[in-house]
């Protein structure tokens, strides 16, 4: 509801991604249409409740303190300049003159941070999906050549701006679903030339969508065809023609590997990491989705931002996360659609760790990007409660791709990145009606 706005106009969403964005700037998304004003500046007021307000300086939330969300009745946020300058009660509320926006009966919380997704690929895998459903696993298909490598096929053959067009339709779609910060990674061109062409579509989404995108570089998603039994030479063309390209262009900001069974050994990452290291790469590892590995010792040595999957933990994986500044992402989705244990989420929690929660969206293993659904299934499958799992897709999330800073929280200062639901009786509501999209609108400032 709008109780002022001479300047709002009402395009639907293919003509917001159409728009060159002037920053800073907000959009209002009203499900599948949305409101876009040209400024920064205005006051939401009445607001039903806010939720996920955090001091300054927290950086992400541990053990028991991941089951706490603070929370304000009856509310105003101020936003300057596109960021939150300030919240209150509405008693206390200032008056104005600018943009004021109306949102009884209507939450405000933190959009989501989503930190893990492989968004830019060429084609779905539905065929794998089938052979999945026919017996065979997600190890036999990959030894067989589909998998990883099927990806691979299909986008270096496809044109740079059709992969664009592709992946910034799901980038909306997500943005649609409460999504307000993404990191993308490369991996599905195992080659000097289609890495290079992923990440500058990731490079063009950066600079096309009102969200923050984050690049990962993921040449070592699997081992192309041609150096199965080279598999130095493979590396060194990561280090000697990849990385060195990159890091010119600009065209990362973090580094991956898939370290697993059948994928890359932790001697081979460490490798890896250790030529990126020279680039002042930061790592965010896939680790431990396939069995112990190693993954999650090669991450914490080498100050990982993230190591992700984690659906095989012992204690002594435990164990080496709490002595370290490295942020576990558990992916339910990748767990729900390839039916392989989920990550021990609620024990890691118990022991005192902090856990953020990401979709994974990629055409193998979760091809999914609504993050509700992945509050449900960390929810149902790896054991959080509800306010674990906000804080899991919030500050947490921001942390596992370095944005705890500006973004996954009400916190004054911060970019006023906002997700807006209905009002709901309690918070437990919205992973309960699971499967749903709750975001009415969003309020999005790069
Ligand atoms: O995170 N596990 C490795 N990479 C992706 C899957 C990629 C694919 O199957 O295309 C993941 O699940
Ligand atoms: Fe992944």
């Amino acid at each position: 509801m709008l109780t002022s706005s001479p300047k709002w106009t009402l395009p639907n969403t293919r003509a917001v991604s159409a728009m060159k964005f002037a920053l800073p700037l907000l959009i209002i998304d009203f499900n599948s249409e949305a409101l876009i004003m040209s400024e920064s500046d205005y006051l939401l007021t009445n607001i039903a409740q806010i939720h996920g307000i955090l001091d300054q300086g927290v950086e992400c939330l541990k053990g028991s303190n991941m089951q706490q969300i603070n929370k304000l009745e009856k509310a105003y946020i101020k936003v300057e300049n596109g960021l939150i300058a300030d919240y209150g009660s509405m008693q206390d509320c200032p008056n104005y003159e600018g943009n004021t926006i109306d949102l009884s009966d209507h939450w405000v919380m933190p959009a989501f941070v989503d930190s893990h997704t492989h968004m830019v690929f060429a084609a779905s895998r539905h065929n794998e999906y089938v052979m999945r459903l026919q017996g065979k696993t997600y190890e036999d298909i990959a030894s067989e050549g589909g998998g990883i490598l099927n990806s691979a096929l299909r986008l270096q053959e496809m044109s740079e701006d059709d992969l664009y067009n592709y992946a910034k339709g799901f980038v909306e779609q997500a943005m649609l679903c409460g999504t307000g910060a993404l990191e993308i990674k490369s991996g599905y061109g195992l080659s000097v030339e289609a890495e290079l062409k992923m990440l500058r579509v990731i490079k063009r989404l950066k600079a096309a969508m009102p969200i923050v995108i984050k690049a990962t570089f993921l040449g070592a998603h699997a081992m192309p065809k041609a150096y199965q039994y080279n598999r130095e030479a493979y590396i060194q063309l990561i280090i000697n023609e990849m990385l060195p390209v990159i890091a010119e262009q600009g065209l990362a900001d973090f580094i991956d590997v898939f370290c697993d069974k059948g994928f890359y050994t932790p001697e081979e990452t460490q490798t890896i990491l250790s030529a990126a290291q020279r680039y002042g790469l930061p790592a965010k590892i896939h680790g431990n989705e396939l069995g112990l590995t190693g993954g999650v010792q090669v991450a914490v040595a080498n100050k990982a931002l993230s190591v992700d999957h984690l659906e095989h933990l012992s204690e002594q994986e435990i164990d080496c996360l709490l002595q370290s500044d490295t942020m576990p992402v558990a992916l339910p989705g990748s767990s729900f659609f390839l039916k392989i244990p989920y990550t021990p989420a609620r024990r890691m929690v118990d022991a005192g760790l902090p856990v953020a929660i990401a979709s994974d969206f990629n055409p193998g293993s979760s091809p999914h990007y609504n993050l509700f659904f992945t509050w449900s299934l960390a929810c149902l499958y790896n054991g959080l409660l509800p306010e674990e799992g906000f804080n899991a897709l919030t500050i947490n999330a921001a942390k596992a791709m370095g944005l705890q800073k500006t973004h996954g929280s009400i916190t004054v200062g911060k970019t006023a990145n906002l997700m807006v639901t209905k009002a709901f009786n309690h918070m437990n509501e919205l992973p309960y009606w699971f499967a749903q999209n709750h975001c009415v609108k969003t309020f999005k400032v790069k």
